[in-house]
């Protein structure tokens, strides 16, 4: 770790998850807790929950757990330390110097260099294409393309020259090794000609994050030619689904809106024209990643995709994407133009924005693209397709703006309207089914088998210790560290043993906080936050403790029985343990 346990503490102590929280989702009190719906899966009602007492968060649909850093770690895909960072100013502690590990500062530095060969490389490209001898071909492509000296500067364009050797050769007088040249993706290896540089004769655009730092490249083919842009590949600083091309800019153009596009040229095209709004998906289908991003600052998309087929089942995909962000999307009528470059290029930035005003809501977009699959003057295929409404209307969950959508579109195609909203009911029940077994998918076995209940008992015990910290002088006998079946959770219950045994309260967020990584500590978190059945009588209660310690000791007896050799003192010793075991089953537990 970066920083000693000391500092962390620190820092962690004086933020409050609440107000932490609250700059990313909005929480509600409730009794002494406060909740939403979880931002970690899709649900209607909420089962998030953050406890400000133990400072930490859990939810109960789909078991994400954890403290403040853990959040961070998750809902903001910072390391540990990057959280650490990110609160040390709202907790009013001063960071000292990172307490470097080697392994640490070289992942650091390795980072850094990256960020630093596509830099550099930015730099190159940029002034290769204002030098007149050699950038002269892509400045004019770039000039055919209409974008004015401003622009090209903003984005900072470039030109990748006919001799691909000469970027490496920068590249190389700059400092940077070969490895890291490759590294980079700039470059591949090959035993004959040792490096290849991977653009050559393409105008190239600098693919940056959030804050402007180049991540990588597309790079466009002069005139025809396939393919058409080459892309750097993923590398340790750039991640495609987690970038979108423009952002830099959009992210504070102050419009409350974004328009959503397929293409570098329509990004820019857009900016150029005035829409500083505009962001584009890199080259892929636009991804959660994406769409997480985008609503963190704006609930309203505008789509404007291609009006080909490719780009209308795009951004069917990418309307229901953005709905599971509870974003709302409308699609800008681009025709007869191919892609708001065109547009823009023909009718202008006013015509555009007209034409914004008038984009379809998303919901009937994908009504009347479905449309063209049926032949609706066929009974049959028409009975279809109104089921298909009645899918993409159950959707929809606030029933006031189902309601509106329903009377437009029943009356729209002369669909008895009751009638519809049966269909409606039916096909929502469905849709909750199919987002169960989707949920089971992701969130992994929820499925109780041997193992799971082995530690769920584990989870118990120590959840009902933290509740009921007097019962620990009654259960110390009998449990001990070895008995917890996984190795973090024996390091688990060593700290929380070692609390109880000096009389201090276990802190679960605390413990959280030794372990770097998030899913770790939402392993820890879950030994925290068992749901224990409302047991109601207190007797109850004294015997399903009893019950469970007797389980652990019982697995993690039998576990020993397997590895144990078959020495005399070996018998002895499990003859011993066993009978201990016997007498465990007669254990009163007093509450
Ligand atoms: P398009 O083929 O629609 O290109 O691809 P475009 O944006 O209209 O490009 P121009 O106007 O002809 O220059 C849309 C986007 O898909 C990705 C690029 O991000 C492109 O901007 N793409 C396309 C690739 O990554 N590789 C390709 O070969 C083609
Ligand atoms: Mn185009």
């Amino acid at each position: 770790m970066y920083y000693s346990d000391d500092i962390i503490d620190q820092i962690r102590t004086g933020c409050d998850i609440v107000s932490v929280l609250s700059r990313f989702i909005s929480l509600k009190k409730k009794g002494s807790n406060y909740v939403c719906c979880c931002p970690f899966h899709n649900e209607k009602t909420p089962s998030f929950s953050v406890n400000p007492a133990r400072q930490i968060y859990k939810c109960f649909g789909c078991g994400e757990g954890g403290s403040v850093i853990t959040f961070l770690q998750k809902y903001e895909n910072m390391t540990f330390p990057e959280a650490i960072e990110y609160l040390a100013p709202i907790a009013g502690v001063e960071l000292p110097q990172r307490e470097n590990t080697e392994e640490s500062r070289q992942w650091a530095n390795r980072k850094a260099r990256l960020y630093e060969v596509n830099k550099e490389a930015a730099n190159f490209y940029y002034r290769v294409l204002w030098s007149e001898k050699y950038g002269e071909t892509g400045m004019r492509y770039l000039k055919k393309r209409e974008l004015s000296d401003e622009t090209i500067k903003h984005f900072g364009l470039g030109y990748a020259p006919t001799d691909g050797n000469a970027v490496i050769i920068y590249l190389r007088k700059k400092g940077f090794t070969d490895a890291e040249i490759i590294d980079s993706g700039l470059a591949t290896f090959s035993e004959r000609d040792g490096l290849n540089s991977k653009f050559w004769n393409r105008v190239m655009f600098p693919i940056t994050d959030d804050k402007g730092k180049v991540l990588g490249f597309g790079g466009r083919v002069m005139g025809d030619g396939e393919p058409k842009y080459l892309n750097s590949p993923e590398t340790d600083i750039f991640n495609k689904r987690k970038n979108l091309y423009g952002f830099q800019f959009a992210k504070s153009s102050r419009k409350s809106r974004f328009i959503l596009c397929e293409g570098y040229m329509d990004v820019i095209s857009l900016h150029q024209a005035g829409f500083t709004e505009a962001v584009a998906s890199l080259g892929t289908a636009f991804t959660s990643e994406q769409a997480r991003i985008l609503q963190r600052y704006s609930p309203n998309v505008f789509l404007s995709y291609d009006s080909d087929t490719a780009g209308t089942k795009a951004a069917m995909r990418a309307i229901e994407i953005l709905r599971q962000y509870k974003v709302t999307g409308r699609v800008i009528n681009m025709k007869p133009y191919k892609d708001p470059d065109e547009f823009i290029k023909n009718l202008g930035a006013e015509e555009f924005e007209k034409r914004m005003e008038n984009a379809e809501d998303a919901l009937l977009f994908q009504v009347h693209t479905t449309e063209k699959n049926y032949n609706t003057k066929d009974y049959a295929e028409k009975t279809k397709f109104h089921h298909d409404i009645a899918k993409f209307l159950a959707q929809m969950e606030d029933p006031l703006e189902r309601d509106n959508y329903l009377a437009a579109v029943s009356q729209e195609y002369g669909i008895d309207k009751e009638h519809l909203k049966e269909a409606v009911g039916k096909a929502a029940l469905a849709l909750a089914d199919r987002q169960e077994t989707e949920e089971l998918r992701r969130t992994g076995p929820k499925k109780v088998g041997k193992d799971e209940k082995i530690l769920q008992n584990e989870q118990f015990i120590l959840t009902f210790l933290l509740d009921e910290p007097g019962l620990f002088a009654q259960i110390e006998p009998y449990l001990t560290v070895e008995d917890f079946s996984t190795e973090l959770y024996k390091d688990v219950a060593a700290r929380f043993f070692e609390d109880m045994k000096n009389n201090r309260t276990p802190d679960p967020a605390k413990i959280m906080s030794y372990y770097e990584d998030p899913d770790d500590q939402s392993r820890v978190c879950a030994l925290f936050t068992a749901q224990i059945q409302d047991l109601s009588g207190k007797e109850e209660k004294e015997k399903a403790v009893a019950e469970i310690l007797y389980k652990i000791k019982k697995n993690s007896f039998e576990l020993r029985e397997k590895n144990r050799g078959s020495s005399l003192e070996d018998i002895k010793q499990s003859l011993e343990e066993k009978q201990a075991l016997e007498e465990l089953k007669k254990i009163k537990i007093r509450l």
